[in-house]
């Protein structure tokens, strides 16, 4: 896929392990950037579109056996085309700034590195159907036992991953934390185990950097 390059809008992603505190930060943050003026997209993934967010029900719900590692990377990725043709991409090229609930780099760590090595896979794949990194990724990185905590004390439906435990978290964090060098230009590594205030405020001074 060809994106619409050259559009003025921003894509920022948030990235880290369940319970890191992402979705409360992305809040926080679309709300402070439309106090200041800005046409804000808050999307997440899996999900951000009608179609995605049928496909996160097959994805988050149920038996943690249900899909083989391989299956369950084709869904994610048709869940993300699709959220890129709908929500993503017109929103880009309408100027806005997109804060996006997970994205590409959470495919490259549950799908690539959990359940053996289908990273080249996943690289492949989105070469070919997604095509876009974000301008800014910002990791909320915190010990795992503290992140599986919180998310289990959202007691919901949705927890197929959660459910794989404490060592795929500790293996998902290092994993991110080696990502963030791998694509340097794009990351920012945020300490998530500090009041959320502490960390909004260090989300933002990231943003206002790119911004200007
Ligand atoms: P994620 O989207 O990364 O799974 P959430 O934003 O849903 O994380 O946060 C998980 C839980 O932890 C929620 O109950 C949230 O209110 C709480 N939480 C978020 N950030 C913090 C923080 N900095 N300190 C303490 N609790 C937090
Ligand atoms: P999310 O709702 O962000 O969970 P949490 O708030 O607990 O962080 O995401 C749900 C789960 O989906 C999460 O465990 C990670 C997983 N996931 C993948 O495995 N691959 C992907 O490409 C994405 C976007 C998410």
């Amino acid at each position: 896929m060809t994106p619409a390059r050259g559009a003025c809008g921003l894509f920022i992603t948030f990235e880290g392990i369940d319970g890191s505190g992402k979705s409360t930060q992305c809040r926080l943050l679309a709300d402070a950037l439309r106090d200041a003026g800005r046409e804000v997209v808050l999307t997440r993934e899996p999900g951000g579109s009608p179609g995605a967010e049928q496909i996160r029900r097959l994805v988050l719900e149920g038996d943690p056996d249900r899909w083989s590692a391989e299956t369950e990377l084709l869904l994610f990725m048709a869940a993300r085309r699709d959220h890129l043709e709908r929500t993503i991409e017109p929103a880009l090229a309408a100027g806005k700034v997109v804060i996006c609930d997970r994205f590409a780099d959470s495919t490259r760590m549950y799908q690539g590195l959990s359940r053996g090595d289908l990273r080249a896979a996943v690289d492949q794949m989105h070469k070919l159907m997604i095509g876009r990194e974000p301008d800014l990724t910002l990791l909320i990185d915190m010990d795992p036992s503290v992140g599986l905590a919180r998310a289990k004390g959202r007691q919901g439906k949705e927890e197929r991953f959660e459910d794989f435990g404490v060592e795929l978290q500790e293996k998902m964090r290092a994993g991110f934390l080696a990502l963030a060098q791998e694509f340097s230009n794009r990351f920012r590594i945020i300490d998530g185990a500090r009041p959320v205030d502490a960390v909004a405020a260090e989300v933002r001074k990231h943003v206002d950097e790119v911004l200007a």
